[in-house]
C-alpha cells in the first residue's frame, strides 16, 4: 500500500505517529513525589511504512521503547524505534516486506526467513538488563541509557526455543525470571518451553512440553511453589497460514485448560485442570498459594477480545456485547477434582498492575484499566479498538475499590507502580493519559501520577507532552539505583 488504511488500526490513537524524538526537561504541573527517581520504559507499536495490506492489524506494528527519565522532580522523555532485523530490512527497501500479522506465507519473497518479530509489546528488565520483547520471537536487548538496539537475546545462544513470552515473572526474592515461550520449535507447533534465568541473568533451566493445542499462551503465572499456564481456545494452523489467512482463530466450542507444575519441578509434573469452553484471558493478576490451594487472580471474558480472532473463527458477537470480569479462580491441590472454582473479584478490565514485591505471593491491591460508564464513548485506540477511560484498584480479600473516572473525551495506558521510600506509603502510579481535542485524530498526552492508594484523588502532578502518543501496550519502571548497577557492571 501506498497509504496508510483507514481503519481502527490506524486511526484514532492508533494513527500512525512514527517519530523519534527526545527532550531533557518537560514542564510539570503539580509536585512529583522525590520517591519518583527512575525510569518509566514503555512499548508503543509504530508504523514507520504503510502495511503491506489493507486489512493488517495494530499488532504488527514495529516497537518502538519509550523512556520517560525521572529524577528530582524532572523529567526526561526519548523514543526510538527497536532496530529488529526486520525494522531493518524494511527501512532499507524503504517499504514494508512483511506481511500479514504472525503469517510468513504472505511475506516478499527477498526477505525469505528473516526474524519477523516487531518487539513491540513489553520492555522486560531483568538482572541489569533491558529487553523489548513480544512473543513471536526472541526479545531484543536495549541499552537504557540511549535506547538503541543492542541485539536479539538468546541467553548466549543457549535458549533453544524460537519464542519468547512478552510476560515473563520475577520472584521479587529470589530474582529469578520465570519465563516460557510457545511455538518454541516453530510456527504453529505444540511446544511450549518454561525457562529459569537465575538472579544474574543466567539460563538455568529450559524444559519443553506439548500444550493440548496450539494456542496463544499470551502470559501465566508464578507462586512461591508453582508455574501455572493458561490455555485458552484462540488456535493456530498452519494449513490456514499457507492459505494467506489469520494466524489466530477462536474456537468458542472448544475446552479450556490450566497447566500446573512445581515451579522447580519437571514438565513431566504438569498437572492439567479443565475449564470453561471459549473462554479468554490475556492478562493474569498475579497467583498464590495457601496450603492446599491456589489461587490466580486474571480478567477472563467470555470470548476471545480481539475481533479479528473471532472473525476468523466464525464468531459474529460485537465487542461491546462480549462478557466477562475479573475473577478469581481456585484449584485445589489435594483433591482428585479436574476443575476449579471461579468467583468475581472485580468490574471487567485489563493491563493488571501489582506490586512488584507481591509477585506470586497474596495480595492486599492491584490496579487494572475498565471502562466507566460516566466517562461517555471510549476513544478509538488500543489493540482491541479502543481506550480504557478509568483507573481501578481492587482487594480481592477485603473488598470494596476505588476508581478513577476520566473525563469525557479521555483515555489511559497500562500504569507502573512505583514503590515509596517511606514505610507504609503505597507507592505511586504513573501513567499516560490521552485527550481527543476537536474533531478528528487530534489528541493531546499527559503523563500522570497519582497516589496508588487514594487514585480517586487524581494526579499529583501532571507532564504535558509536546507531542501526542500512539497507544501504548505494556510498561515497566527501573530505579535509578538499579540502572547505575547495570552501567557499573557493564563498564567493570
Ligand atoms: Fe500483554
Amino acid at each position: 500500500m501506498t497509504k496508510y488504511p483507514d481503519t481502527t488500526h490506524f486511526t484514532g490513537l492508533n494513527a500512525p505517529v512514527n517519530l523519534e524524538w527526545e527532550v531533557e526537561d518537560l514542564p510539570v504541573l503539580g509536585d512529583i513525589p522525590t520517591d519518583i527517581d527512575g525510569a518509566f520504559f514503555r512499548a508503543v507499536p509504530d508504523f514507520p511504512h504503510p502495511p503491506m495490506f489493507e486489512d493488517e492489524i495494530g499488532l504488527s506494528g514495529d516497537g518502538m521503547i519509550s523512556k520517560f527519565t525521572i529524577h528530582e522532580g524532572k523529567v526526561g522523555y526519548a523514543i526510538r524505534y527497536v532496530e529488529t532485523d526486520r525494522y531493518k530490512l524494511e527501512k532499507d527497501a524503504g517499504r514494508a516486506l512483511f506481511g500479514r500479522y504472525r503469517n510468513p506465507f504472505t511475506d516478499d519473497p527477498s526477505i525469505e526467513g528473516r526474524d519477523r518479530t516487531v518487539a513491540n509489546t513489553t520492555p522486560v528488565w531483568h538482572a541489569g538488563r533491558l529487553f523489548m520483547t513480544k512473543e513471536d520471537g526472541l526479545g531484543y536487548e536495549i541499552d537504557p541509557e540511549t535506547l538503541q538496539t543492542l541485539g536479539r537475546w538468546d541467553y548466549f545462544g543457549s535458549l533453544k526455543s524460537e519464542t519468547f513470552t512478552a510476560h515473563p515473572r520475577i520472584d521479587p526474592e529470589t530474582g529469578e525470571m520465570f519465563f516460557f515461550g510457545y511455538e518454541a520449535g516453530g510456527l504453529c507447533t505444540d511446544d511450549v518451553a518454561y525457562c529459569i534465568a537465575d538472579k544474574d541473568g543466567r539460563l538455568v533451566s529450559e524444559q519443553w512440553f506439548k500444550q493440548p493445542y496450539c494456542s496463544s499462551i499470551h502470559d501465566f503465572v508464578i507462586t512461591e511453589k508453582y508455574a501455572i499456564f493458561p490455555i485458552f481456545p484462540t488456535t493456530a494452523n498452519i494449513d490456514r497460514l499457507k492459505e494467506g489467512g489469520a494466524h489466530w482463530a477462536h474456537q468458542q466450542e472448544l475446552e479450556s485448560w490450566v497447566g500446573i507444575m512445581p515451579r522447580y519441578g519437571k514438565v513431566e509434573e504438569l498437572r492439567w485442570f479443565k475449564g470453561r469452553p471459549g473462554i479468554s484471558a490475556f492478562h493474569m493478576i498475579n497467583a498464590f498459594d495457601d496450603g492446599n490451594l491456589i489461587h490466580i487472580d486474571l480478567h477472563v471474558s467470555d470470548t476471545c477480545a480481539f475481533g479479528f480472532m473471532r472473525e476468523a473463527g466464525g464468531i459474529d458477537i460485537p465487542q461491546q456485547e462480549i462478557g466477562g470480569g475479573t475473577m478469581r479462580w481456585t484449584i485445589d491441590t489435594a483433591s482428585d477434582a479436574e476443575t476449579y472454582e471461579e468467583r468475581p473479584i472485580g468490574p471487567p478490565g485489563d493491563m493488571p498492575r501489582l506490586r512488584d514485591a507481591d509477585q506470586g505471593r497474596r495480595h492486599e491491591t492491584a490496579w487494572y484499566m475498565t471502562l466507566n460508564p460516566q466517562g461517555g464513548p471510549p476513544l478509538p485506540g488500543g489493540p482491541v479498538g479502543f481506550a480504557f477511560n478509568a483507573l481501578v484498584e481492587i482487594a480481592p480479600d477485603r473488598g470494596g475499590m476505588d476508581l478513577l473516572g476520566l473525563d469525557r473525551g479521555m483515555g489511559l495506558n497500562e500504569p507502573v507502580h512505583v514503590p515509596s521510600r517511606q514505610d507504609g506509603h503505597p507507592g505511586w502510579l504513573l501513567f499516560v493519559v490521552d485527550r481527543q481535542v476537536g474533531e478528528g485524530d487530534h489528541f493531546v498526552s499527559e503523563l500522570w501520577i497519582v497516589e496508588a492508594g487514594n487514585i480517586s484523588a487524581g494526579p499529583v502532578a501532571r507532564v504535558p507532552l509536546p507531542e501526542r502518543m500512539r497507544s501504548q501496550v505494556h510498561g515497566t519502571w527501573v530505579p535509578t539505583e538499579q540502572l547505575k548497577q547495570a552501567r557499573a557492571r557493564a563498564s567493570a
